[in-house]
């Protein structure tokens, strides 16, 4: 296996043996991919694991992806808008637990009133914490001067999952109209990073159909598009949509943790979350994902007066606890494991701040 590992030199991992490792079965060799991917994790960017607050904003959306549960076809959520109150609440509560860094999360809207008022939260964001949070956005499409306005007002991540980087596949698990445009998510992730944001994308792992060679041209794309963050996690089954109708979700953790071992081996200094969906599969999921080479965890901060009616899937954890339980529950957890948290830290991505310092 060390042997299988050094042929390829990590950072030039081809397709062949990228779809080899997924594959694999045998356990102990796949124990070896990821304390290799560990070890790489901690040569280029240290051990440290960065925490993101996460706020969901709204689970108001105007799309209607065939998996997810709060789309818009999907009449029996509640849908919700939080108060700038309760926005700067959970900034608050980020910034006086040292997180370092928010995410502001909703479904998409391309009105002009959600435009400004995510600038204009944004822009008191970084007012009333003094610039100590770095902010995230994960806000779907937008025309680009959307995102350059939310660029201007402070922001400086986005994620903008591309779901599954084979046009096929995402045909499949989105409706067939214009406003479900593989080309427009594409272009839209280039804009992203254009316009200087540390972008991130993802995919969705067990899709109907979907097969090794498939992930491995995710792990690809990824390195060719040349991110500087990924969430991936696994398809996970929700009854209330087409998809969850027709397909039962990726119920093992093992083809997760491969694609993030594979991909911290791939780009050995980006940011790679371990997601939330990790943990409906296995409660420690999430520092499994960490043990296998992720650095990035986004702990809930939403209120738990509404989180139930943010679930894109089901079984989603922790919807009855609040912003201190989650806390509290992810810091046992981290420590059970012996894992070091990155406190008041922003966590940029390594791969990001290298290319920036290079230009400059
Ligand atoms: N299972 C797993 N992930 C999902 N997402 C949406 N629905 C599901 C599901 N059923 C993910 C998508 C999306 C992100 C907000 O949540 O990747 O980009
Ligand atoms: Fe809306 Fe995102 Fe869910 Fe699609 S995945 S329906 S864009 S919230």
């Amino acid at each position: 296996m060390e042997k299988r590992l050094d042929k390829h030199k990590f950072e030039n991992l081809d397709k062949e043996s990228l779809v080899d490792w997924l594959k694999e079965r045998d356990h102990d060799l796949i124990q070896l991919l990821h304390q290799k991917a560990y070890e790489v994790k901690v040569a280029n960017i240290g051990n440290k694991v960065f925490l993101r607050g996460l706020i969901e904003l709204s689970n108001k959306c105007v799309k209607n992806c065939l998996y997810c549960g709060i789309r818009c076809a999907n009449t029996s959520v509640d849908r919700y808008e939080l108060t700038d109150e309760q926005v700067f609440e959970a900034a608050d509560f980020a910034l006086y637990s040292r997180y370092g860094s928010l995410v502001l999360q909703a479904g998409e809207r391309v009105d002009s009133a959600f435009r400004k008022r995510v600038t204009s939260l944004v822009k008191e964001i970084k007012r009333r914490t003094d610039n100590r949070l770095g902010i995230t956005l994960s806000l779907g499409e937008q025309p680009e001067e959307v995102y350059r306005e939310w660029f201007d007002a402070g922001a400086h991540r986005y994620l903008l999952r591309i779901e599954s980087s084979n046009p096929d596949i995402y045909s499949k698990i989105h409706p067939n109209d214009s406003l479900h445009s593989f080309d427009t998510r594409l272009n839209s992730l280039e804009a992203l990073k254009r316009i200087g944001y540390q972008t991130g994308t993802g995919v969705m792992i067990g899709l109907p159909g979907q097969t090794e060679e498939n992930l491995a041209d995710d792990l690809l794309f990824f390195k060719s598009f040349g991110v500087h963050m990924v969430g991936m996690g696994p398809y996970l089954k929700h009854s209330d949509t087409p998809l969850g109708q027709i397909s039962s979700g990726t119920s093992s953790m093992e083809m997760p943790l491969k694609m993030i071992s594979l991909l911290r081996l791939l780009m050995p200094k980006i940011n790679i979350a371990s997601t939330t969906a990790l943990q409906v599969i296995d409660p420690f999921g999430r520092e499994m994902g960490i043990m296998a080479g992720a650095n990035i965890i986004m702990p809930n901060m939403t209120i738990s007066e509404v989180r139930t009616n943010y679930q894109i899937y089901e079984n989603k954890p922790g919807v009855k606890d609040d912003a201190t339980v989650s806390k509290s529950k992810l810091e046992q957890n981290l420590s059970s494991k012996g894992i070091e948290i990155g406190w008041d830290e922003w966590g940029d991505s390594r791969a990001f701040k290298e290319k920036h310092e290079v230009n400059l």
